[in-house]
């Protein structure tokens, strides 16, 4: 067995809020923001942060490459001064998950998808709807009534406790007046916008996202919608790439001055989604479904269980080449939301049961049939035993816990644990792999004797050293790598206690 690393070498913890909680793995635990931002982020932050995001941004690699060093060079107090921290151009076909990106990050650094600044610039079509921007001139009539849309106050109110980057996101930019966008070329170039009362806006502490359906026509004839996504092979793939890059460049050069695009610090073209991107898409689909239930309905919840056949039908309906995952979106809408929220509001399913979906009859449409749980199979509230050192992480996961009805105990040390488990048989354990007084991975097979239904989940900030993985494999314990969503944990959870031969039990 090997040795656990002594306390002060040891990994810690940074908790996020519940949307955005990233358990994390990285020396030091959270520092004032001033100390933070010269601190230099190490590889592994990169990596943690490009990891989190290429979660819940599928597909586009190349978009998650491409923006995470700005922000680590932001974090880093590395961002040259004068002008927004990066400027990113996003084109590529519709429901690519351009605007998702920027959604994602802002969960990423500020625990909600909502704080973006967003710009609707089709509402700046026109050259006098400019002043809803920056608020009108004093001297004409009502302009202390104009509240301009972009002010410091705005800017600033989309940072968080967190992280004092503010998010602001031009959508659609080619629909902009010519006046908008010589504003705009203000925020680029020198980072700062003047409004209609002489003050300025300071986007210094900004990353700028503009967005643009530009060539998305000429690209949707490069997509040739008769082959589908299917039949997207590497090859014709990484044609395909350059060929979207090379429309969306031209598309954009000639709308736009070469001043305005010498401005830009990245133009990132989306790429079509492939089927594995959607059918990953789907799943996390699905996972965010569970857990809205598990959430809102608490002691109402029951376990949604959609099976390969199901999601290949959804995935089927949901494929378009033409919209992207915004189709996935709707089929799932149509197919499995809808119908589950009828069953609900119509008192259909019973608190704890098992909500099965499957392919009707003639493969037009779902069944969703609701049966009673399994007795003892799968508690609707489980006991789970949480085992680390770090308590910020105990109390964040007990509060998350807790809001889903389930119970929590929790045990900063190994022996506490074993007096836990003795007392209270949990379902299941979520073991940190280093304890001051032990190892996760033998705890959890330690424990297996004493309750052998629990289900024993290993958390791990390092790689495991052979043999222990050897031991996780050999028991069918899983294993999450930190960082990780505090979603994932509970989604293990969930479904490794779903009930026997629904394909989710302990064996899956
Ligand atoms: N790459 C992706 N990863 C995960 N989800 C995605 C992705 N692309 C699209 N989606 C899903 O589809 C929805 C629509 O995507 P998004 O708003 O990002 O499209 P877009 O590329 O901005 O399209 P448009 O050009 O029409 O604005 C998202 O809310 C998300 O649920
Ligand atoms: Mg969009």
């Amino acid at each position: 067995m090997k040795e656990p690393n002594r306390p002060e070498e040891r990994r810690r913890v940074r908790v996020r809020t519940p949307d955005a909680a990233i358990i994390k793995a990285e020396g030091g635990v959270d520092k004032p923001k001033s100390t933070q931002k010269t601190r230099k982020p190490s590889a592994d932050q990169i990596e943690d942060l490009t990891a989190v995001l290429a979660q819940k941004v599928v597909g586009q690699p190349a978009a998650t490459r491409v923006i995470v060093p700005y922000i680590q060079m932001y974090q880093a107090g590395l961002s040259p001064e004068g002008r927004p921290v990066g400027i990113f151009l996003l084109l590529g076909p519709t429901g690519t998950g351009k605007t998702k990106t920027v959604e994602a990050l802002a969960e990423i650094l500020h625990g909600s998808e909502k704080n973006v600044l967003k710009v609707d610039c089709g509402e700046f079509q026109m050259e006098h709807e400019v002043a809803k921007l920056i608020g009108a001139p004093p001297g004409y009539l009502g302009h202390r009534e104009t509240q301009p849309m972009l002010t410091q106050q705005k800017l600033n109110a989309v940072t968080s406790e967190k992280c004092n980057l503010s998010l602001v996101l031009f959508d659609e930019i080619e629909k902009a007046a010519p006046s908008m966008t010589r504003l705009l070329l203000g925020v680029l170039d020198k980072g700062q916008l003047r409004l209609g009362d002489n003050s300025t806006v300071n986007f210094e502490k900004s990353l700028v996202f503009l967005t643009s359906n530009l060539g998305a026509r000429e690209m949707m004839r490069e997509i040739n919608p008769e082959f589908g996504f299917q039949s997207v092979k590497t090859p014709e793939r990484t044609d395909l790439t350059s060929k979207l890059q090379n429309i969306a460049l031209v598309a954009v050069r000639k709308r736009f001055s070469p001043e305005f695009v010498n401005r830009i610090d990245c133009i990132i073209t989306y790429q079509p989604l492939t089927v594995e991107s959607l059918s990953a898409i789907l799943d996390k689909q699905i996972t965010d479904l569970q857990n809205h239930v598990n959430t809102r309905l608490a002691n109402r919840s029951f376990t949604l269980e959609v099976p390969f056949e199901a999601r290949q039908f959804l995935l089927t309906k949901g494929t378009s080449p033409e919209y992207g995952a915004r189709e996935l979106n709707r089929t799932i809408h149509r197919f499995l939301t809808q119908p589950l929220a009828t069953m609900v509001a119509t008192n259909r399913v019973n608190p704890g049961a098992r909500v099965l979906v499957e392919v009707a009859e003639g493969g037009e449409k779902l069944d969703i049939r609701s049966t009673d749980a399994v007795a003892g199979v799968a508690p609707a509230n489980p006991t789970v035993l949480l085992v680390d050192d770090n308590r910020d992480l105990l109390h964040f996961l007990e509060r998350l816990m807790a809001d889903a009805g389930w119970t929590l105990l929790t045990a900063e040390s190994a022996t506490e644990a074993k007096r836990l488990v003795a007392n209270n048989r949990p379902n299941a354990a979520l073991l940190d792999y280093m304890l001051p007084d032990g190892n996760g991975v033998e705890l959890g097979v330690e424990f297996l004797q004493a309750v052998p239904q629990m289900l024993v989940i290993v958390m791990t900030g390092t790689i495991l050293p052979p043999e222990e993985e050897a031991l996780c494999e050999e028991h069918n314990f899983p294993v999450l790598r930190k960082p990780f969503l505090a979603s994932d944990v509970m989604n293990q959870i969930r479904s490794r206690l779903a009930p026997a031969g629904t394909g989710a039990g302990r064996s899956a």
